[in-house]
């Protein structure tokens, strides 16, 4: 998978890329991510990327010109369509469901901004897909752009050590992920659950799935309502 990041601080993904699982990925060759910085494709004597919005108010507008350019550059000689991600509050919420989406995709770019937003026109005519990480303003899409990035190339076969651990991640089914124990058996007085360390393969499984139908009711109903449940579960949450 090919993952493009315009943004004006590549500095700060460069940093996260090399403190985590992305720096592996890109070595073995299962990620291939370059930074771009678009302020090198703008063509004034000062090489700017920002201007004030026509109508006044208050901050900067991120312009349309070096944006397009850059992505331009990208998708010279290239036969493939990218989904070109603009990072924004404005986006649809990012979810687990939109990670494994992408992470079909051969070829992402992602766009951070970094003022008060972007010219219609990058959303419009360029944007296949707005994106935001929350409901809170960050100050700029550096921090978003990493998030989907992660959460993407971890989804990518071959990245995570053991494929087993992203099946069964918080949300890989729709529900939240079971209780985990390690060693020690017992640690200050609490100990892990007698049914863990029974070797009962089928009622530890058993246990797990109640846990997570539990501690999803608990916590996110909201998820329990959209998950679908089998027959199994039906049965294990009646009484
Ligand atoms: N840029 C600023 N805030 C953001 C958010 N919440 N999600 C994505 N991009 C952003």
């Amino acid at each position: 998978m090919k993952v493009d990041v315009l943004t004006l601080f590549p500095e700060m993904i460069q940093g996260a890329i090399d403190a985590s699982m992305m720096k592996r990925a890109r070595e073995q060759g299962l990620v291939d991510i370059r930074l771009v910085n678009f302020r090198e494709f703008s063509t004034d004597r000062h090489r700017t990327v920002d201007d004030y919005p026509f109508g006044g108010g208050a901050g900067m507008v991120l312009k349309p010109d070096p944006v397009f350019a850059a992505v331009d550059a990208l998708r010279q000689g290239e036969q493939s369509k990218p989904r070109i991600v603009l990072l924004t509050p404005q986006g649809e919420r990012f979810s687990q469901e939109k990670a494994y989406e992408f992470a079909h995709e051969s070829w992402m770019i992602l766009i951070c901004g970094h003022y008060e937003g972007y010219d219609e026109r990058i959303r419009e005519h360029l944007a296949t897909d707005e994106i935001s990480i929350g409901d809170y303003v960050l100050t700029s899409g550096e921090l978003a752009a990493m998030v989907v990035m992660d959460a993407v190339v971890r989804l990518i076969p071959g990245v995570l050590g053991n494929q087993e651990s992203a099946k069964s991640d918080s949300f890989a089914d729709g529900l939240l992920e079971f209780p985990q124990y390690t060693r020690p058996r017992e640690f200050r007085g609490w100990s892990v659950p007698e049914i863990l360390v029974s070797g009962n393969h089928l009622e530890i499984a058993k246990w797990r799935r109640w846990q997570s139908l539990y501690r999803t009711w608990q916590r996110r109903p909201d998820l329990l309502a959209k998950a679908h449940l089998t027959d199994a579960d039906i049965e294990l949450i009646k009484d």
